[in-house]
């Protein structure tokens, strides 16, 4: 379906769609009339999503599979309907510190969280530069800003993508094109379901969704909010090293 609508994009594909932020991103564009198409691997709950509006439309794909990336942009191509705006924010999230440490978890954070986002920025930069327009952002972490306790498995894949962003962003804007990176603090979500921890300035989906259309209308590289949240990791990161670790150490014991 053609959106008629005044939003900054007209189509725009959300991966990561079939819970959380993505979900809940999904939703309100929809209902500001932008075309979205929905990816994830659940097709049961992108279908649900799918029936919610006439302007959302479901497309599965496991972002651990190249080809399954590859085989959606495909699709996506073949049917002229390239998004204006790519937003990846498929992730998984296992908490803990050494005690969950194996190389076979902290691979499987990394297929989804990191090399997932990279298939689709090297699949869909060459269309996107071909045709002279689109962005893609890509939506890491304030955990990106420091190493945190029990962030061992998720904390690196989300500083990783933050590098990455900051490495292409010059490249994107050479060629025409936007990358930004969206770096959200604690959202109630299935993904923070795990944490026993009390988690601060804690914000339900619906708010992240609504900051997140907001700085991207704006044309800044990071979206970072809750602010408090934000400015006290910065702060952190300033720290000499052995400040830092008395912190660190406090929140461990
Ligand atoms: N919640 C927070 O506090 C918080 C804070 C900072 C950043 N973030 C980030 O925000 C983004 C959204 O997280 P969320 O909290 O909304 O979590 P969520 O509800 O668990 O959503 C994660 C999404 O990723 C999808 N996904 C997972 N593995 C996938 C795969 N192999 N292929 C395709 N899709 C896959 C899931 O769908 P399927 O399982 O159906 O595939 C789901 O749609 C993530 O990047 C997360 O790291 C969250």
């Amino acid at each position: 379906m053609s959106a008629t609508n005044d939003q900054k994009w007209k189509r725009v594909w959300v991966i990561g769609a079939s819970s959380g932020i993505g979900r809940a991103l999904s939703e309100q564009w929809a209902e500001r009339g932008v075309e979205v198409i929905a990816s994830a691997r659940s097709e049961d709950a992108l279908d649900e999503l799918d029936a919610t509006s006439g302007y959302i439309s479901a497309l599965p794909l496991d972002v651990t599979d190249k080809a399954s990336i590859e085989a959606a942009i495909f699709k996506m191509q073949d049917q002229g309907c390239v998004p204006d705006l790519t937003l990846y924010c498929a992730a998984t999230y296992h908490p803990g510190g050494i005690d969950v440490l194996t190389v076979e978890a902290a691979r499987q954070h990394m297929e989804v969280n990191y090399l997932g986002a990279v298939g689709v920025i090297a699949a869909l930069h060459p269309l996107l530069k071909t045709r002279g327009s689109g962005e893609i952002a890509i939506v890491s972490s304030l955990t990106s800003y420091c190493g945190l306790p029990l962030a061992s498995l998720y904390g690196p894949t989300k500083a990783a993508l933050a590098s990455l962003c900051e490495t292409l962003r010059p490249e994107f804007e050479r060629d025409g094109l936007g990358l930004r990176l969206i770096n959200p603090g604690f959202v109630k979500t299935p993904l923070t379901e795990k944490n026993s921890f009390k988690m601060p300035f804690l914000i339900t989906p619906e708010e992240a969704a609504q900051r997140i259309i907001r700085g991207l209308e704006g044309t800044g590289f990071e979206i970072a909010f809750p602010f408090r949240m934000a400015l006290s990791l910065r702060l952190l990161r300033l720290l000499p090293y052995r400040l830092y670790f008395r912190l660190m150490r406090r929140m461990v014991a």
